[in-house]
């Protein structure tokens, strides 16, 4: 006590804080506000964290922002790395029994792929063995096919990347979107996707190496399926052989969301118009839950 002052106690400062919210607007503002300041100071006090630790905290979140860009999010890299991306998914989805289960967006999701026909290649140069992928888009409860829904997919290639990710690939190589048949049934012709480190040359791959994890993920193909009246669903199908199942660097694998890519030799009857070599087949149906859709957007790049 100097000058018969009292210091000020941590648990005032936090009442002063929450205090300052009181006239927002939005409620639902002022409560996520508030929270956010409650677990916040309650995990400085808990950790007794340190003027050093709290700016080396600030310098990570710093060269966060630094390293972001209209290619690169590291901010979704994060919340993925922390496993609140999919905390927040699981918060959102209670799926019906027998609804697609969901997964994360991730950072290398680009709105307005090309619109490709039943059966076409998304590759637009050589990345790998030949998918067929193939299945049906149906009503989770009463498993009606869902004509017209639409599939958005992305993946990457044999060299690890996204096109996103990559200067040399085209505009819109491993991606596209496909509408479903009147029976619901969508094909494409995707490669085998690989296994892939999430970019590790920034903070999140820092924080990774000093805590001894690894940055790798299980390879998979994305999809977002859309469908008037449904739940729109965004998701991975996962290669069951795939190494990384069991330590996925983000948390993102569901064993229902694990499949079977069959090897399929050159001269199988079975192979699709436009596959040459040696290929595989991959086939996944997808069951929508009715309800409200969702815009997915973006928030890595701002054009
Ligand atoms: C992805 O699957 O594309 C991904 C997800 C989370 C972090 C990095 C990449
Ligand atoms: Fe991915």
């Amino acid at each position: 006590m100097q000058n018969g002052i009292e210091p000020v106690a941590p648990a005032e400062i936090t009442a002063n804080v929450l205090e300052s919210f009181a006239g927002a607007d939005s409620a639902r503002l002022r409560e996520l506000m508030q929270s956010l300041v409650v677990h916040l100071h309650a995990f400085a006090a808990e950790t007794g964290l340190t003027q050093e630790e709290w700016q080396a905290g600030i310098a990570a979140l710093t060269a966060t922002g630094q390293i972001t860009d209209e290619r690169r999010q590291e901010f979704i890299l994060w919340s993925d790395a922390l496993g609140l991306s999919m905390f927040v998914d699981a918060l959102a989805h209670r799926p019906p029994a027998g609804a697609t289960e969901s997964t994360v967006l991730g950072p290398f999701y680009v709105p307005g792929s090309p619109l490709r026909d039943y059966g076409a290649r998304i590759a637009e140069a050589d990345s790998g063995t030949p998918a067929w992928v193939y299945g049906r888009v149906v009503d989770a409860v009463n498993g009606h096919p869902l004509a017209g829904a639409e599939v958005d997919v992305w993946q990457n290639g044999d060299n690890r990347l996204y096109a996103v990710q990559d200067p040399q690939a085209p505009e819109h190589h491993l991606r596209g979107r496909f509408r479903t048949r009147d029976d619901g049934a969508f094909a494409f012709v995707a490669v085998r996707p690989t296994p892939y480190p999430i970019p590790d040359d920034g903070p999140v791959g820092q924080m990774l190496k000093a805590t001894g994890r690894h940055p790798w993920r299980p390879a998979h193909i994305h999809m977002i399926v859309r469908a008037a009246g449904y739940v729109t669903l965004v998701t991975h199908i996962f290669d069951r052989d795939s190494d990384y199942l069991e330590s996925d660097a983000v948390f993102a694998v569901k064993p229902s969301l694990l499949r079977a890519f069959e090897p399929r030799a050159a001269d199988d009857p079975a192979r699709p118009a436009g596959i040459e070599g040696d290929w595989c087949s991959l086939e996944c149906d997808i069951a929508l839950a009715p309800g409200l859709e969702r815009t997915v957007t973006d928030p890595g790049r701002t054009a």
